[in-house]
């Protein structure tokens, strides 16, 4: 079967590409991508005029709750909804139920994925055992398992002693080492960002410095391992001038953030709303600017959704009792464009943070549009406007601040594994 892509924007970070042109696609794979493309033969058109043909986005940071939690979430919805956002490839974190410290469990991901997933699932391994901080997790059996990277997400390893020896070891096994960066001693009993809101709410706060202390240990043993570090959902603008001081200092790292830590504040949380609960927290106007001039200057890497659904069994009920987290597959995209109409990015420099910056820290190779590649293609209207109604939401959780609210930018078509996914939505 063949696909022409006719007069898009093509945006492929692989190949520092930007220009309208045209894609070919024979049996899956992309045989052409040139200005124009002119053949007689039979051949599927699709025209992309005013719409952006890009690679396949990759989301490095996506909770599928699967096993344990599917009432919330399970690979088949998760990976749909991925799908739906123009995700084409996601690593799923392993705050499980059992957590994903064990071979078996990472193949039970894979398997699922293998026969549920609408897009390519890559397990994250836990760094410790039943992510209780205290023993390393047998690394070597999970990568050959299929693991790419290794995090205790949802907690950060508190003691540096095995932290260390956690780089150490994930280094002689080429596992990424993702840290979500909190230190549970500053954020215990915390429910939103401290400061003016969590007075006047009378809710416990989380101090910025549980994150800078928690990325200022990393990047030091980063440095003294010789490991990088992949610093996860960055949210405060104290990290931001650490972050500059690493790179002075020759450390290897990579820093995350996501869409809501540079579209909203601590202000969503201003009626107990509990969709807007997330951890680490909203924060204030001023570290959202600052979260995306670190975007602008390059401090910050890597765009990812922290996907994280919650049913109305969690978030429908008081604040403190409420668990942190939203929904992310399908706002990546919308909410991330802004940053281009805002002039912080390139749609380059955008694509890079969400497809090829992403591939890197997991050492796979970036889904691209070079000739010979397989097609693994999203084809997106960044002007259209809409609401983001439930029946939209492919996720089994709908767990948004987003909610009912207006997006721009919409996936319309997928092209992958040879089949072309018309998500035109009304
Ligand atoms: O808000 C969050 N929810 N942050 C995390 O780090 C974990 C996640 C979850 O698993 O629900």
């Amino acid at each position: 079967m063949r696909i022409l892509i006719k007069k898009g924007r093509i945006i492929d970070p692989s190949q520092n590409l930007d220009f309208i042109g045209d894609v070919l696609i024979e049996d899956g794979k992309i045989i052409g991508v040139e200005n124009s493309i002119e053949i007689q033969e039979e051949v599927e058109i699709i025209e992309a005029k005013n719409f952006w043909v890009l690679p396949g986005l990759v989301d490095i940071h996506v909770h599928l709750r699967e096993p344990g939690e599917e009432w919330k979430e399970d690979i088949e919805t998760g990976t749909k909804a991925a799908l739906y956002g123009g995700v084409l490839r996601v690593a799923c974190m392993p705050n499980t139920k059992p957590p994903n410290d064990s071979p078996e469990v990472t193949k039970y991901i894979l398997e699922k994925a293998s026969q549920k997933g609408y897009v390519t699932v890559y397990p994250v391994a836990c760094i410790t055992k039943k992510q209780e901080g205290k023993e390393v997790a047998e690394f070597g059996r999970l990568k050959k398992a299929g693991a790419v990277a290794v995090s205790d997400d949802g907690k950060w390893v508190q003691n540096s002693e095995v932290m260390r020896r956690a780089l150490l070891y994930a280094k002689n096994f080429d596992l990424a080492v993702i840290s979500h960066c909190e230190d549970m001693n500053l954020s215990k009993g915390g429910q939103i960002n401290e400061g003016y809101f969590s007075a006047k709410l009378g809710l416990k706060g989380i101090p910025a410095s549980a994150e800078t202390i928690a990325v200022i240990r990393d990047l030091i043993l980063a440095k003294e391992t010789k490991k990088p570090v992949h610093l996860a959902h960055l949210s405060t603008k104290e990290v931001v001038s650490f972050l500059k001081w690493a790179k002075e200092e020759g450390i290897s790292f990579t820093a995350e953030t996501c869409p809501h830590y540079f579209t909203l504040t601590e202000k969503e949380v201003e009626n107990y709303n509990t969709l807007a609960k997330v951890n680490p927290p909203l924060r204030t106007e001023e570290d959202v600017e600052i979260i995306k001039k670190a975007l602008k200057e390059g401090l910050i890497d890597v765009i990812a959704s922290d996907h994280a659904p919650h049913s109305p069994l969690e978030k429908e009920i008081e604040f403190e009792y409420a668990s942190p987290g939203m929904i992310g597959l399908q706002t990546l995209l919308p909410l991330s464009l802004n940053l281009v109409r805002e002039g912080y990015l390139t749609p380059l420099t955008l694509l890079e943070k969400l497809v090829l910056n992403p591939s890197k820290v997991l050492g796979i190779d970036p889904p691209s549009l070079k000739k010979g590649a397989p097609a693994e293609i999203v084809i997106v209207d960044p002007e259209e406007e809409y609401t983001l109604t439930e029946d939209i939401l492919q996720s089994k959780s709908k767990n948004t601040p987003f909610l009912n609210k207006k997006l721009k930018g919409r996936v319309k078509k997928v092209i992958l594994k040879g089949k072309v996914f018309d998500l035109t939505f009304s």
